[in-house]
């Protein structure tokens, strides 16, 4: 029986936090280890080239995402894991795909709606600083789901519109040349709140993050600015209102939780429960930590198994291409 085919894009933009791992790199991660779908797991580069323009950055980006999802648990001989940028049938197909979009569609897709709306509202021209990459960008996530013929995408409730999108271009593809492509169906994880330093959801935008792979004490510097009330360390205290043990709870077992909550009613400094975090915390990032570290100071190992990835995806990616390119009569 052939499985559904699982895909999902990763856009490099810098290290990954707590939040990034527990809402979407660890369920991505059981999910292909469920065995229950072939999945594709890519690093979209030539996403992030919309809005990241330096070189170096960009491919520590590149390199810290990868070694991020290895070093997590994901296991390259379960999951098809490559460079976006490492297999040019994905830009023919954004072209293809491009002439049966919409242009409305791009008009009031929201990150370009967001930033032009930022410019209009600071009495800017509405197009500042928007390149066609930027204006483009769903038509090349269509592009990337498309070309696999992807059933599942898991993604976060931002990216709706963008599966939405790709599911009208395969209608207007496929009202001209019949059923050519698979229409894609989104899969949403779970919101599943995690609170960041200040008690905000934790968001890159809030700077209130905490990356997975610092320095043990570094890490533990983090945790100790979690954000506290002033009661005094004997005062009783209520887990359930309480950041650090919302925390606390991502990383350890029930029984370890009853223990914690009992210290907090009996009365526990906020020294204290924040030393706890850190040790559970630490405790379970100390290995992947280890194998991070391991992975970033050989890249090319990194190098190696995207590229074993591209290997496997490149010949099924130029059989589809040129079914799509037959439909289309560009090839006869
Ligand atoms: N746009 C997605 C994000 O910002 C990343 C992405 C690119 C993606 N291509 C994709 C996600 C294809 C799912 C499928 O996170």
């Amino acid at each position: 029986m052939t499985k559904p085919i699982c895909l999902t894009g990763i856009k490099p933009t810098g290290m990954p936090h707590l939040g990034n791992y527990l809402g979407a790199i660890k369920p991505a991660i059981e999910m292909a280890n469920s065995n229950q779908y072939d999945c594709f797991y890519f690093i979209a580069d030539y996403h992030s080239l919309t809005t990241i323009h330096q070189p170096k950055l960009m491919s520590q980006y590149v390199y810290e995402v990868a070694a991020t999802w290895l070093s997590m648990g994901l296991d390259p001989e379960k999951v098809t894991i490559y460079r976006q940028s490492d297999l040019p049938q994905i830009m023919e197909m954004n072209w293809i795909l491009s002439c049966f979009t919409a242009k409305g569609h791009m008009n009031r897709a929201h990150a370009y709606k967001a930033l032009s709306q930022a410019n209009i509202d600071a009495g800017r021209d509405s197009d500042q600083g928007v390149n066609m990459g930027i204006y483009g960008y769903p038509v090349l996530m269509a592009a990337d789901i498309l070309f696999l013929r992807t059933n599942l995408v898991p993604v976060g409730a931002d990216q709706l519109q963008h599966i939405e999108i790709a599911r009208e271009i395969v209608s207007s593809f496929n009202a001209v040349y019949g059923e050519v492509l698979v229409a894609p169906e989104a899969m949403v994880q779970s919101e599943t709140l995690i609170p960041g330093l200040d008690g905000r959801k934790m968001s890159k935008s809030y700077q209130n993050t905490i990356p997975l792979f610092l320095p043990e004490k570094k890490l533990q510097k983090l945790i100790n600015k979690i954000k506290t009330d002033s009661l005094p360390p004997e005062a009783p205290k209520d887990p359930a209102d309480s950041l650090i043990f919302d925390l606390y709870k991502f990383f350890s077992t029930k029984q370890q939780q009853d223990e914690l909550a009992a210290w907090f009613k009996r009365g526990i400094g906020w020294g204290e429960a924040k030393a706890e975090l850190f040790k559970v915390i630490n405790a379970g990032l100390e290995q992947p930590r280890a194998r991070y570290e391991e992975l970033m100071a050989n890249p090319k190992e990194i190098d190696r198994i995207l590229e074993m990835g591209a290997e496997k995806v490149r010949p099924k990616a130029q059989e589809f291409l040129t079914k799509v390119k037959k439909a289309t009569g560009i090839i006869c």
